[in-house]
């Protein structure tokens, strides 16, 4: 299984601190943003990792993260994203690194107390289709929504108005190669994107979409100044990416 880490976007909803920075090397606590996901990755067991960056501090994550040997890797991928295409479009260009295999998706700003292990263990012996995690909020109108009826997923409404529950799609994705063809068939969405949770009601039609609830505290960093604050207080307070909650 490959991971996938995504570190492009405007981060324009942190502006000014990502005036002149990429939002996924601003501290969290006392390591850079993107250290969590990686990590996350890492402690699931997957050591294939690629970044998806863009903008003008690409280079600056090379001299950050080199080849990853601060969280025991041998290598680490990069690839250029030459316009914020949304979430789907980054994701998109990882089809060659992805190279046939299943692969774990985790958006740069996600950063969770606990380890993602089980899930993608659990994922490894579904024999296709894609899993998301959900997680409780009291703010689902910021995210992915799921509806669930007779335990499964019907619907993913992105940022709805009036959210029919409170389980907001958290930013780790698990797909089959397939993911790569629902790309390609994705038209933008009202603002400019190729969405994910277009891609992923894909799956929940073909009824190939599994979930699991995540364990632990959970933080969209990006979300916004106040959830970037609560982001590093978290971490602060009580730790994050542990082996054992
Ligand atoms: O955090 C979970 C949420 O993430 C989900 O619940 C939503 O369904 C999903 O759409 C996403 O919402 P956001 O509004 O938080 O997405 P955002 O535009 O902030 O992008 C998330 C990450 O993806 C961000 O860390 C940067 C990266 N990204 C984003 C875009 C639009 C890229 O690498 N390239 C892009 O073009």
């Amino acid at each position: 299984m490959k991971g996938i880490v995504l570190a492009g976007g405007t981060g324009s909803r942190l502006y000014p601190l990502t005036k002149i920075t990429n939002k996924h090397l601003l501290p969290i606590y006392d390591k850079p943003m993107i250290y969590y996901p990686i990590q996350t990755l890492v402690n699931a067991g997957i050591e294939d990792i690629m970044i998806v960056t863009g903008g003008n501090n690409a280079g600056d994550f090379l001299r950050l993260l080199g080849n990853g040997r601060e969280f025991g890797l041998k290598r680490l991928h990069y690839t250029y994203q030459e316009r914020p295409g949304g979430i789907a479009h980054a994701l998109s260009l990882a089809e060659d690194f992805a190279d046939g295999d299943k692969i774990v998706l985790i958006l740069g700003d996600n950063i969770i107390e606990g380890n993602i292990r089980k899930a993608v263990e659990d994922f490894r012996r579904q024999e296709r289709g894609a899993k998301v995690l959900l997680k409780e909020v009291e703010n689902p109108q910021s995210y992915g929504v799921a509806e669930i009826r007779e335990g499964r997923i019907v619907r993913i409404e992105e940022k709805p108005e009036h959210p029919k529950t409170n389980y907001a799609v958290i930013g780790i994705y698990m797909y089959d190669n397939r993911v790569f063809d629902i790309i390609r068939t994705l038209k933008p969405s009202a603002r400019g994107e190729l969405e994910i949770t277009d891609v992923n009601n894909k799956y929940v039609e073909w009824g190939e979409m599994t979930y699991e609830f995540l364990e632990g505290w959970w933080a969209d960093a990006g979300e916004s100044i106040d959830y970037y604050l609560k982001a590093n207080n978290l971490v602060a307070k009580y730790g994050a990416n542990k082996m054992e909650l």
